[in-house]
């Protein structure tokens, strides 16, 4: 995706990753114009990010921004704009006015286990000697909070802002699970973490911002933001509070700041938790102390692996010189502590567009959407596709086609949509139109539970499957549309193909709007489908991977049902387009439908393909159009034999009445092979009336055409 704000400026593009795993790669800017550009961008995406709006660029982005806003700035010290957000905490998007005694700090960053080594070094080398262990812990993504404390009686919340002072949202008190009114005891004492929504909390949050008419916040972080700072709305949605910092309120006990500015970061945490507060200790990745570098990375690795199972996001692992005195040695920048450290885990966030919206149904009849997106990259897997709830939702969150959309994808689990990114609309976006009719078996659809269902429930599947073998290009039964086997199936007079075949005169009356002639017209249609080929009898049985050309070459290779059931995977694979992988599974579907084809048999279905033999070399029979080859696999003969022949335009003549699937069977009587698509292989194009592209490119491939009058000479001994 393009980074919006930049396509005028026209300079910045980005370069190459960095062989480093899954980092982010640098933007590249290239002059002052883009580089300002940059800037304002960044400080309104930062705005946003820390301000709870939905920003113009997730995560990835962000930082690709920011990096390149650092690369240039430090070829051009001497441009720098004082608006840039490198040194600054929250990219200096945001200020408060309640001023924190001790200032709180960002933290540097980190990608890869080798950046990581290389910080320990550096670290030693700070401090005089090797850290002697680290506080290994989740890097929550919400945001940071101080929660000060006085005689253990909550007083105060104040955000983080630009580290030095921050916005008081004491409303929230109360709202936040895991951070107490009252602690255990009566200290007095600030407590600093971090603010965020489960992905539960997340959900809730989203369901009742909408009721109450707002847009859907884009991700837990944003909603957690903007829910915190939004003082007088009607309704409180509960986020969670994880510690990760304890120390002393100034002017207070001193004897307390003294003993608190001695213990280890894991001590602290553990007197935290002592003290009522949620702390990642009851979490699946709880905060531990590691004694290795190496340790440390394992730790890492494993709670990458983790992610995607958490209830809460997190972008990361912070590691921190857990002894007091390692910290106080190594010191602090005026953005970020130099005993600390964020390894950043790849975004599971991205931006992209919504282009299409699928409605499958699932074996129970659910009608489920799927969205369609812009392909986007995200832990390095490309995502096309992401679940969409159900329509109700679709609507609560008011997605559109053509919206840009916040993705989520974490692990193997199933990409989300989670909202759309409402600012960046251009107006060209379109409604999502839901389905009228049951896309699988066009029945009606129950929509009064939020997941619509078909109203054939477990059915759909079998009115589906029964409308495929009575289509045209299957039985074509005339007369048994979807709304006759819905009819059909509700009286229990069809649990599958053979039932058709036995369906009586009094049985058919019975039905609603079914007089006499017209069960009498559908008992001939049932009665003349018993006449069909082979070819369309396999097809009607619907066995996965075998369309309509499929079967016919099965059936023509195989010429009967008894020796399509006869055979084995090897002899399968005989069958032209059939590879090792197919085979097996054809194979399988039709032993499991082998019941299903004894009742069809026995109802009197033709199981043979009129003019074809099998692959025996036995055969006796001459008058055909296949011969059998030293190696056992059928050639065709006729006139169109080893020919690859495309139709495409309208039919004329003889051929006019023919659907383009019996043109297909036409050709393949005669020898040949019918493809869809024109290419070098192409040996004959038969064009129509209208014929277009298809007739172009064998025209510039020098394919010879035929026109429908010509080929209908050519395999007039084949026409039935
Ligand atoms: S320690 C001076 N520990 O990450 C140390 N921060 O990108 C600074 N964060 O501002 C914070 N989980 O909002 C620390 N376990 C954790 C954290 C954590 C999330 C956030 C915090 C901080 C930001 C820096």
């Amino acid at each position: 995706m393009e980074l919006p704000g930049y396509a005028q400026v026209g300079a910045l593009s980005v370069v190459a990753c960095r062989m480093v795993g899954m980092t982010t790669p640098a933007a590249e800017i290239m002059d002052g114009a883009a580089y300002a550009q940059a800037v304002e961008d960044a400080v309104k995406a930062s705005a946003a990010y820390y301000g709870g709006g939905t920003s113009a660029l997730d995560d990835d982005a962000y930082d690709r921004l920011v990096r390149g806003i650092a690369a240039w700035e430090s070829d051009h010290p001497d441009q720098v704009l004082p608006d840039s957000p490198t040194g600054k905490v929250a990219g200096g998007a945001v200020v408060g006015d309640v001023p924190h005694t001790v200032a709180m700090l960002s933290l540097d960053n980190v990608f890869t286990p080798e950046e990581f080594t290389a910080w320990t070094a550096s670290l030693a080398r700070r401090i005089g000697h090797e850290a002697q262990r680290f506080s290994v812990e989740p890097k929550l993504d919400g945001l940071a909070i101080a929660a000060r404390y006085t005689d253990g009686r909550l007083t105060r919340l104040i955000t983080r802002g630009d580290g030095i002072a921050g916005e008081d949202v004491s409303h929230a008190i109360g709202t936040l699970v895991g951070l107490p009114e009252k602690l255990e005891r009566p200290v007095t004492v600030e407590v600093r973490g971090e603010v965020l929504m489960t992905t539960a909390q997340f959900e809730h949050a989203n369901e009742v911002r909408t009721a109450h008419g707002g847009q859907p916040f884009a991700n837990p972080r944003g909603a957690s933001a903007g829910s915190l700072r939004a003082k007088d709305r009607a309704y409180t949605v509960p986020m969670t509070f994880f510690g990760y910092g304890l120390l002393p309120l100034a002017d207070t006990d001193t004897a307390l700041a003294a003993r608190l500015g001695e213990l280890a970061h894991s001590d602290l945490m553990a007197l935290t938790a002592q003290l009522g507060v949620n702390t990642t200790a009851t979490t699946a990745v709880p905060g531990i102390v590691a004694a290795t570098v190496e340790e440390t990375l394992e730790r890492v690795r494993e709670t990458a692996a983790l992610r995607a199972e958490l209830p809460f996001g997190i972008d990361g692992i912070v590691i921190k010189a857990d002894l007091a005195a390692d910290q106080q040695a190594a010191g602090s920048g005026s953005r970020a502590p130099r005993w600390a450290i964020a390894y950043k885990l790849p975004a599971v966030e991205k931006i992209t567009r919504l282009v299409e919206v699928q409605w499958n149904v699932g074996r129970t009849g659910i009608i489920a959407p799927r969205g369609v997106l812009e392909p986007v990259q995200i832990e390095g897997a490309t995502i096309t596709y992401a679940t969409l709830h159900n329509p109700a939702d679709i609507t609560r969150r008011d997605l559109r086609l053509g919206d840009h959309v916040m993705v989520h994808r974490a692990g193997d689990v199933i990409p989300r949509i989670e909202a759309p990114v409402a600012h960046l609309r251009t107006g060209d976006e379109q409604p999502i139109v839901f389905p009228e009719v049951c896309p699988r078996c066009g029945s009606a659809i129950d929509t009064s539970q939020e997941r619509w269902r078909c109203e054939q429930g477990r059915n759909c599947h079998l009115v589906a499957s029964l409308s495929y073998a009575a289509g045209r290009d299957q039985l074509d039964i005339e007369g048994l549309g979807a709304t006759r086997i819905v009819q059909l199936v509700e009286a229990g007079l069809a649990a599958d193909l053979a039932d058709l075949f036995t369906l009586t005169r009094d049985q058919l009356l019975a039905l609603e709007r079914m007089g006499a002639t017209s069960t009498d017209n559908l008992l001939t249609a049932i009665d003349a489908a018993k006449d069909q080929p082979l070819s369309r009898v396999l097809c009607a049985l619907g066995v996965r991977g075998t369309g309509r050309s499929m079967s016919r070459r099965i059936a023509r290779h195989f010429a009967t049902m008894d020796n399509i059931r006869a055979a084995d995977a090897d002899a399968m694979q005989q069958v032209e387009g059939i590879g090792t992988e197919k085979a097996p599974s054809i194979v399988a579907e039709l032993a499991e439908l082998s019941p299903l084809i004894d009742r069809l048999t026995a109802a009197g279905v033709n199981m043979t393909e009129p003019g074809a033999t099998p692959p025996t070399p036995t055969t006796s029979d001459t008058d055909t159009d296949t011969e059998v080859a030293a190696d056992g696999t059928d050639k065709a003969v006729g006139p169109l034999a080893g020919m690859t022949v495309v139709v495409t335009g309208a039919m004329t003549g003889a051929l006019e009445k023919l659907s383009r699937n019996q043109m297909n069977e036409l050709i393949e009587r005669a020898g040949g092979r019918s493809s869809s698509s024109v290419s070098r292989k192409t040996s004959l194009v038969v064009a129509g009336e209208g014929a277009g592209s298809k007739r172009a490119k064998a025209e510039d491939l020098g394919i010879r055409l035929a026109s429908p009058d010509e080929f209908a000479a050519l395999v007039a001994d084949f026409t039935t």
